[in-house]
């Protein structure tokens, strides 16, 4: 059966191998009430398991409750498998502090200083509607109906206590995030995921990936840091530029996803054989003091922009155990030199903090925060 399972000692969605499609939104908390809150968290962990096992949102189903009441559950997944669904929870900062500082669920003492506001990278204008939000829930699925489905019954269940602040569909992933796993495409058509983290490398995903006990605070003890990014690709000009230009801004062939000058994809890149403003040069650890990311990102087209062109890009989602030491350094080295930037358009940011897993029912993320 094609599940993955719900429960465990970090969530599920982050080392899973990246599944085809994607489904996520960033919601607002509307409510001031703590205990409001815990039970929604308390009542998507129960729902999130029932879908990710293939079953309905709610205990009665879509078919199965009285006529007179509107279902606990939508209905359109109903004959579809799991398709390999994950649910991954995160909280934005404002969650712990508003806009004037102001602590609204008595948890700014648990803030934790990794989820400090991102600085301005040179380059970005930002969509403030479209960035932030007080939680986020991705969901990943290999069918776009089964994703749907998730987000939309976790709104539906969250109605009076959170609103949707933005969302985001992925229609294929950019990343493997397993060895098992053939290396996707971007819309640049090159292989994207190649030196990603990868679920088999237990110790660097340790280095890199989990919050450990030492980094504090406690309650994040397993989890990760998330950093979305809706970044444009301004693909029409891209569509008019040489191959070896191309190749030359990514740092790596087209075709075999080699890096440039060798011949088999996972050949390791050698930052100084490479074109200075090549992405893959400035994205190396080398570069970026050691620094490496868990990519999970998505392509989307949001269909076009009226002016004739593809709303086309990268969602790019990247997991990590402290962004100000791995996010920011490489985003501010990419934002100054990579010779990319002029075929993209960064148009929103997020940054959460997604606790370790859900242990059994009954529990919920971040019960040891709440
Ligand atoms: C590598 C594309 C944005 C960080 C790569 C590769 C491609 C690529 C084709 C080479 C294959 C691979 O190793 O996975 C893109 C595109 C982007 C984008 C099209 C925007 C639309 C970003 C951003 C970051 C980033 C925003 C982080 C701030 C990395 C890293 C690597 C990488 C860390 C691996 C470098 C290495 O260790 O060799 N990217 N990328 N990328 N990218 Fe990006």
């Amino acid at each position: 059966d094609n599940s993955v399972a719900f429960a465990g000692e970090h969530q599920a969605g982050i080392v899973t191998p990246a599944q085809d499609r994607l489904h996520f939104v960033a919601f607002d908390v509307i409510t001031k009430d703590r205990a409001r809150l815990i039970s929604l968290l308390r009542d998507w962990a129960a729902a999130a398991a029932r879908m990710t096992a293939g079953r309905d949102a709610g205990e009665i189903g879509a078919v199965n409750g009285v006529p007179e009441a509107p279902p606990d559950d939508t209905g359109e997944a109903l004959g579809l498998p799991p398709a390999n669904l994950t649910i991954t929870v995160g909280f934005g900062r404002t969650l712990f502090r508003d806009a004037d500082g102001k602590d609204r669920f008595g948890i700014a003492a648990q803030l934790p200083p990794a989820l400090d506001e991102l600085p301005h990278f040179p380059g970005d204008v930002l969509d403030a509607a479209l960035s932030g939000g007080d939680l986020c829930v991705q969901a990943c699925a290999d069918d776009p109906q089964v994703a749907v489905h998730a987000i939309r019954n976790l709104a539906r269940i969250g109605m009076g206590v959170v609103s949707v602040r933005w969302s985001q569909l992925g229609f294929g992933r950019t990343s493997s995030t397993s060895t098992a796993q053939a290396t996707p495409r971007n819309l640049f058509g090159f292989k994207d995921g190649t030196a990603n983290l990868k679920l088999e490398e237990t110790s660097l995903l340790k280095e890199h990936l989990w919050v450990q006990p030492q980094d504090g605070p406690a309650w994040m003890t397993g989890g990760a840091y998330l950093v979305t990014r809706k970044i444009r690709m301004i693909i029409e000009t891209w569509d008019r530029s040489s191959l070896a230009e191309q190749e030359s801004i990514v740092g790596r062939h087209k075709g075999t996803g080699a890096p440039l000058g060798r011949t088999a994809e996972f050949d390791e890149p050698d930052p100084a054989a490479l074109p200075e403003g090549s992405h893959v040069r400035l994205a190396h650890p080398s570069l970026n003091g050691g620094a490496r990311l868990l990519r999970r990102g998505y392509n989307f087209v949001d269909g076009s922009d009226g002016l004739g062109r593809l709303d086309a890009g990268l969602f790019f989602m990247a997991y990590q155990r402290d962004p100000r030491k791995q996010f920011v350094p490489i985003q501010r080295n990419l934002a100054r030199h990579d010779e990319m930037n002029e075929y993209l358009k960064a148009v929103s940011l997020g940054l959460f903090a997604c606790p370790p897993g859900v242990s059994d029912a009954g529990d919920f993320w971040g019960s040891a925060l709440l």
